[in-house]
């Protein structure tokens, strides 16, 4: 039906709205693109606004995903509708018309779209992933193996077969954008975010 199409249509142009560019650009008028890993995400994000700037890309990137999977809940429940718009949320993120086709990673946004999905599950994902990132100092790390235990988690506790399936294709796909991050992490040349006190030290 037409408000579906807009729903999904919309669900795009929300996810594709870089806000890692816009804010690096709007405090330090820096391109994102040409610092650090080079990710519009919240990460790269802290590597030039520190942690503030992780926080609010997190936030907003999240919020972006959170929003209309809520209203797609909201108006059509645990249907297919509610899934695609997910997907396309995602998809906006990572492929964004905005940066040329090159968004993010999707894990701000990805757990913006399970907090609305399946909150208990998402909250499973942030501890790991947490514990992840400070055990290692490597936010790829985290966002790895929180990944891998939203999937576990989401097969563990939710009976809807069809979340099960998308979960695995989001994370499989995360993962997927993660593969410079993995062949840093196995050579040892991973960047690790120490906090200012030890890095003037
Ligand atoms: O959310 C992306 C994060 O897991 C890795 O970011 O900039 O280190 O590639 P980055």
């Amino acid at each position: 039906t037409i408000p579906q199409i807009l729903l999904i249509t919309a669900s795009y142009f929300i996810g594709a709205i870089p806000f890692a560019y816009i804010i690096v650009k709007l405090v330090k008028k820096i391109d994102i693109r040409t610092v650090g890993s080079g990710n519009a995400g919240a990460t790269n994000a802290a590597r030039v606004l520190g942690k503030w700037g992780f926080i609010s890309v997190f936030v907003l990137d999240a919020l972006k995903g959170f929003i209309p999977v809520f209203i797609s809940l909201h108006f059509y429940g645990q249907t297919i509708i509610t899934l695609i718009t997910a997907a396309v949320v995602v998809l906006g993120h990572t492929y964004t018309v905005f940066l040329g086709f090159k968004g993010g990673k999707g894990v701000a946004t990805g757990a913006g779209v399970f907090l609305a999905l399946a909150p208990i599950e998402i909250g499973i994902g942030l501890v790991v992933f947490i514990i992840v990132f400070f055990a290692t100092k490597m936010v790829s790390a985290g966002s790895i193996l929180g990944s891998l235990t939203l999937l576990i988690a989401v097969c563990a506790i939710s009976d809807w077969f069809a979340l099960k399936v998308l979960t695995a294709v989001i994370v499989f796909f995360v993962i997927f954008k993660h593969r410079s991050n993995i062949v840093r992490i196995i050579k040892g040349e991973e960047n690790k975010f120490v906090r200012k006190k030890e890095k003037d030290a």
